[in-house]
């Protein structure tokens, strides 16, 4: 499937690195102006990337968000498409998680989202047009061992994902989210044989996936194609949840 975003105006969050990557880059060769935005620089920047704009930003600073919109609204007079993709873990059991866990989960995770949604509302609201997509999480939709943080964060995402989706489709802005099972990232590298064998047995499919597979997922839900579609939550996963 081919999509064309020809000239239209795209944020990624979490654009550096991962599923954040693949996904700007899939929307800039889709013809779209992509501003991929992140806490960290991106590294090891190919031919893929050329067409991206990379802008430094924090989640967790609203009024950096704020300011962030209006100057991109400012420049290129519109945003047509959002992804919400920054996200991190802390993982740890329950009786093991500190405050600080849980807080920099939920504030990155759930408020940071909120915030960048909130922002790029009102441009979409103002222009009548839009379509965000958020990076949830199949742990969103179902407990896991040491994230209680995370899933809740998730959860969250999906509740404000179909919250935005009411508010918004009046004024022809479709929100919806994919739930992602394990993909190998950054995010998933680290984490122990054991744990990672455990997430390819519970796929059908028999593998864990690469970013791309997400970015497809993630184009086609901002895509024309999929222009009846809002509020809902795709797991792309291999078929872990089933
Ligand atoms: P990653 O760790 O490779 O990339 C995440 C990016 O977000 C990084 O570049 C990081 O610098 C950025 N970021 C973190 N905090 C930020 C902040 N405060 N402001 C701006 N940028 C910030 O992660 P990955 O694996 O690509 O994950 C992307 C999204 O997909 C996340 O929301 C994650 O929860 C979700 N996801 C990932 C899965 C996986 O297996 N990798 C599974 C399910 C969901």
């Amino acid at each position: 499937m081919t999509f064309d975003f020809d000239g239209g105006v795209a944020v990624v969050t979490g654009a550096a690195a991962g599923i954040g990557r693949a996904v700007a880059r899939r929307l800039g060769r889709a013809g779209a102006r992509v501003v991929g935005v992140d806490l960290n620089e991106p590294r090891d920047l190919g031919d893929e990337d050329a067409g991206i704009r990379w802008q430094r930003l924090d989640l967790r600073d609203g009024v950096a968000v704020e300011a962030f919109v209006d100057g991109l609204v400012a420049t290129e007079g519109r945003i047509d498409f959002l992804v919400n993709n920054a996200g991190i873990t802390r993982d740890h059991a329950l009786w093991k998680m500190e405050d600080g866990d849980w807080d920099a989960v939920l504030d990155v995770n759930l408020s940071g989202a909120f915030r960048m949604l909130r922002a790029v509302a009102r441009p979409m609201r103002a222009a009548g047009n839009g379509s965000i997509v958020q990076i949830a999480s199949i742990n969103g939709l179902r407990g896991k061992f040491g994230q209680a943080n995370y899933s809740a964060s998730k959860a969250g995402v999906i509740a404000l994902t179909r919250t935005a989706a009411r508010e918004l489709g009046p004024r022809g802005i479709r929100v919806n989210a994919v739930a992602p099972g394990m993909i190998e990232t950054a995010m998933t590298k680290e984490l122990p044989a054991a744990i990672r064998q455990r997430a390819i047995d519970e796929t059908c499919l028999g593998r864990l996936a690469e970013p791309d597979v997400i970015a497809d997922a993630v184009l086609f839900l901002l895509s024309a194609a999929a222009r009846h579609i809002t509020g809902t939550v795709l797991p792309v996963d291999g078929g872990q949840l089933v």
